[in-house]
């Protein structure tokens, strides 16, 4: 029983203590005794060397006090991300020796301007789990003692001016799960030893100077789920393994000399948000079709199999869908023609293995390249004429006559392979020079109706074609101020399979209404088709899917017929896609030290797979933000969904992204699209009906009537008002991206925390922002409109500024 009233006692007389050292130290004493002396002592080693003055070590480190616990800013931030506001914490585990010692588990000091070098004290800190040092200006080496940490399980450095190798004693910290070192001078490669670290899950290493490495050794990680790698001279290829990491959602690889293929596994992982590839040497971007033919190897190039003898009307992608065919028309007269022409007699010419077997189409062909790297390419066609003769019979009448289109271009016309080659079974190459700017080249034969179409059989005309090699000039790297324009080549090339995918897809709807219908494409399942569409699996875009059932029309899902696996996008669908945005929108804003904005957050670049889980896509026109807060840019987005701010005054933050989100949201919820006129001409726009609505008490209303009764009125209020805090007109008045998840994961309450970063917005006679706002404002007036993804003039021309003018006539 004494013991029992000691036990309340003591947390009491702590309590009371804890009050009293608030303003005095007169505690002191009493406080230090729960932290052993070895760590007051390296946290006095720990100031020297980082010049921290201000912790007071006459009160207890663990007391809680503002001294050792202050962020300047907001008491609390959400663990997943980091704040961008400086940090001074130290947290405490005081549940040791029977709750009388307290040892020291965390020590955040983020962005505190602190100088001096990292501190080997902190290996008296033995209990330690996490370190964070972040956005100081930390200088000298990474000391190896480190590596005896046995708790450590969160390393983060990134942003400060560290230099010389990672020491491979870290490898010993096999608790380790996060270890952020970007952003600083260090050298060498990552240690071997890192293949130790099993528990590792999220590894940011960037700028990684000094001799090239391999891949590092990751395969024991089995549970990563981001990694970047960005910039670390990483050379070979891309190892296999990582397609397999199920838990992966982040993957930044880019500016490395990675070669060879991305691995095909890449398109099935599951979890995958976020992957960017480019700035690499990847000979992805080679093209080499042996045009009707079999796999054969000519020249050290490899010519991919085209035998499939799927002729017309089809969309047939490759078995690495690196390219794709399609072709149209009926030969004329003749329902049994081949669509692959084969020599009749000995082809004596070089590599006849290229020219025994040639694609024949009775109209048009078109071969596209997809997810290929932007820039200039040579594209080589070779013809040579195996159906004719020139033996003076019948045959030797023939006279084959196409037209051939690069890029849209019409590069040969009335190409005539016979006459050019100098007479049949002879071979004729043609070089063209190419540009591709949107990850797909497409190649097209056509049969403008010229030459015969009876010789020697009826239906034996029109476009022959034999291999395609394409190769790779050079690159396109269009730096946009920074330089630094991120490309995600496979986002992009998502959606140009997506866009193959769905000309097929209309071809079948058309024509073959009785099969399967397209639910085969949500599922990649085989149905009762041919095998070729099964192997990829497919992406659509919040667009298509609102298109494709008329605005989230319950009754109009796609793949009816006798589907049993049939798209519903109900009410728990359109709250999960409206999560995932917002979740994979986080990641970009504010999980790494580089920030990403979108730029173009709209329906079209929402991809949903076939779980219907949201990724965010097309990173074209991201932004790497930095910490200025915001930039001036050229203007690129797209109406409706852009900021004002950024659609007037082309001033870009994040919150821009936070705007178009909002937009989105709104659309999903009611069903409509912010842009097309609605039926009450009084409400031009769903945002401003939004707004009325809700000042009139009546915001449910707004909810998409095809749902009936089957939604959660808790969370579409909670997603209206998240969407109308997000299109507020001005940026320091929206929430967050972290917030935003929060709120709509009702973990929040829906208010908006104002935000120090934006501080440039309302004091506008701040130097610093004034001067941006000019910068802006030029760039804007001479913004070159060679983007081809829209857009304006200005805003009222665009016919979009939301009409609900909110107080921001500073804006
Ligand atoms: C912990 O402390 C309480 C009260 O001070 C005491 O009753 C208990 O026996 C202690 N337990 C151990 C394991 O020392
Ligand atoms: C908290 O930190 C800010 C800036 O980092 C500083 O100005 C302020 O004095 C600190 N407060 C305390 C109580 O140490
Ligand atoms: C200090 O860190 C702890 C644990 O990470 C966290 O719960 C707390 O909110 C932080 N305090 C401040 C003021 O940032
Ligand atoms: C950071 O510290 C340096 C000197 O230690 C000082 O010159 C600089 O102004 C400080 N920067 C900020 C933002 O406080
Ligand atoms: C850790 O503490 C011990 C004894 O308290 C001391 O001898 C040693 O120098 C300290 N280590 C570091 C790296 O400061
Ligand atoms: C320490 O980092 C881990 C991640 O490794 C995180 O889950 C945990 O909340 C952090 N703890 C503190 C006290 O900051
Ligand atoms: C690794 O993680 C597992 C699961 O979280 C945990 O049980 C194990 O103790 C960790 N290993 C180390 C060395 O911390
Ligand atoms: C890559 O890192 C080097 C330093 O190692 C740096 O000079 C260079 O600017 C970085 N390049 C990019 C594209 O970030
Ligand atoms: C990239 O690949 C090309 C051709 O394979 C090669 O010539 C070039 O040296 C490579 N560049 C780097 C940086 O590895
Ligand atoms: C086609 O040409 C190849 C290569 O010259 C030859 O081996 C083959 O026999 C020819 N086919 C026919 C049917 O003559
Ligand atoms: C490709 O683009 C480059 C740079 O924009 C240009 O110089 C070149 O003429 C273009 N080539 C072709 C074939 O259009």
């Amino acid at each position: 029983m004494v013991g029992g009233s000691h036990l309340l006692l003591l947390p009491l007389l702590l309590l009371l203590l804890g009050a009293g050292c608030r303003d005095g130290r007169r505690c002191a004493a009493a406080a230090a005794q729960r932290v052993p002396q070895q760590e007051v002592e390296a946290l006095k080693g720990i100031a020297r060397k980082l010049n921290k003055m201000d912790w007071d070590f006459s009160v207890d480190p663990c007391s809680g006090s503002r001294t050792w616990v202050n962020a300047s800013n907001s008491n609390s931030y959400p663990k997943s991300s980091y704040p961008n506001f400086p940090v001074s914490n130290l947290t405490c585990d005081c549940s040791f020796k029977n709750h009388t010692e307290c040892h020291i588990v965390s020590l955040e000091l983020m962005r505190q301007n602190l100088s001096g070098v990292l501190p080997e004290e902190v290996v008296n800190l033995t209990y330690l789990t996490n370190l964070s040092l972040q956005g100081n200006r930390l200088s000298g080496t990474i000391p190896k003692e480190l590596g005896r940490m046995p708790f450590l399980k969160s390393i983060n450095l990134e942003g400060n001016q560290l230099e010389g190798p990672i020491p491979p004693e870290l490898g010993n910290i096999i608790s380790l799960e996060r270890f952020f070192i970007s952003a600083n001078d260090i050298t060498g490669e990552l240690p071997s030893t890192f293949s130790r670290l099993t528990n590792m899950t999220d590894l940011r290493v960037t700028d990684l100077s000094g001799p090239s490495m391999k891949f590092p050794p990751l395969q024991n990680a089995q549970h990563l789920t981001k990694v970047v790698l960005r910039n670390c001279s990483i050379y070979g290829e891309i190892p296999p393994y990582l397609g397999q990491m199920q838990y992966l959602i982040l993957m930044d690889l880019s500016f490395n000399k990675l070669t060879g293929q991305i691995p095909q596994d890449f398109g099935r992982m599951m979890a995958l948000q976020y992957l960017d590839v480019s700035y690499n040497n990847f000979t992805d971007s080679s093209l080499f079709i042996n045009c009707g033919g079999k796999s054969v190897e000519v020249d050290g190039n490899i010519y991919e199999d085209d035998s499939s003898r799927i002729g017309t009307s089809t969309f047939v992608l490759s078995n690495d869908r690196k390219w794709a065919y399609s072709s149209t028309g009926d030969f004329v007269g003749n329902p049994d023609a081949d669509y692959i022409a084969r020599n009749t007699s000995k082809l004596i010419l070089d590599h006849p293995e290229l020219y025994t077997e040639a694609r024949l189409s009775p109209l048009s062909l078109k071969y596209y390249g997809v997810c290929m790297e932007n820039g200039e390419y040579s594209v080589k066609l070779h013809f040579a004429e195996i159906v004719f003769t020139e033996d003076h019979t019948f045959s030797s009448n023939g006279k084959r006559i196409f037209d051939v289109f690069i890029q849209g271009t019409k590069v040969l016309k009335d190409f005539n392979i016979q006459d050019e080659a100098g007479g049949v079974h002879r071979v004729i190459t043609k070089t063209f020079t190419t540009n591709i700017t949107e990850n797909t080249l497409e190649i097209h034969f056509y049969w403008a109706g010229k030459g015969t179409t009876g010789v020697p059989d009826r239906g034996v005309y029109g476009p022959l074609i034999s291999a395609i090699s394409v190769t790779q000039l050079s690159r396109n790297h269009h730096g946009i101020s920074t330089g630094l324009m991120i490309t995600i080549i496979v986002a992009a090339c998502l959606i140009v399979i997506l866009a193959l995918i769905l000309c097929y897809i209309k071809f079948f709807r058309k024509k073959n209404l009785k099969g399967n219908g397209l639910q085969f494409f949500y599922h990649g399942r085989k149905t009762d088709t041919s095998d070729l569409q099964t192997r990829t699996q497919y992406f659509f875009s919040l667009k298509e899917i609102e298109s494709a059932t008329k605005h989230f029309d319950p009754a109009n899902k796609i793949g009816e017929g006798r589907g049993d696996h049939q798209l519903k996008l109900d009410w728990p669908t359109r709250y999960n896609i409206c999560l995932g945005t917002a979740k994979g929108l986080c990641y970009l804003h504010e999980e790494s030290t580089l920030k990403i904005i979108h730029r173009d957050i709209k329906p079209s670049n929402i991809l949903l797979d076939e779980r219907l889980q949201p990724k965010i896509s097309d990173f074209g026109l991201a932004k790497l933000n930095d910490d200025r807060g915001h930039m001036s840019t050229r203007i690129a987005g797209t109406v409706g969904y852009m900021a004002p701010e950024y659609a007037t005054r082309g001033c870009l933050t994040c919150k821009a992204d936070v705007y178009s989100f909002g937009v989105v949201t709104l659309e999903i919820v009611s069903g409509m699209s912010n842009t097309s006129n609605m039926s009450d001409d009084e409400y031009l726009h769903l945002l401003d009906w939004a707004e009325r609505l809700k000042q009139e008490g009546r915001l449910l209303e707004i909810v998409d009537q095809r749902l009936g009764s089957h939604y959660s009125q808790d969370e579409a209020l909670r997603m209206l008002n998240v969407a109308l805090l997000c299109t507020n007109a001005s940026p320091v008045q929206r929430p967050k991206m972290s917030s935003v998840v929060n709120m709509l994961c009702g973990q929040a309450p829906l208010e908006v925390v104002p935000d120090e970063d934006l501080s440039g917005y309302i004091r506008p006679s701040d130097s610093q922002s004034n001067q941006s706002m000019n910068n802006s404002l030029t760039e804007w007036s001479f913004a070159p409109s060679s983007d081809p993804s829209i857009l304006l003039q200005n805003s009222v021309e665009s016919g979009y500024l939301p009409s609900s003018s909110s107080p921001s006539s500073k804006l």
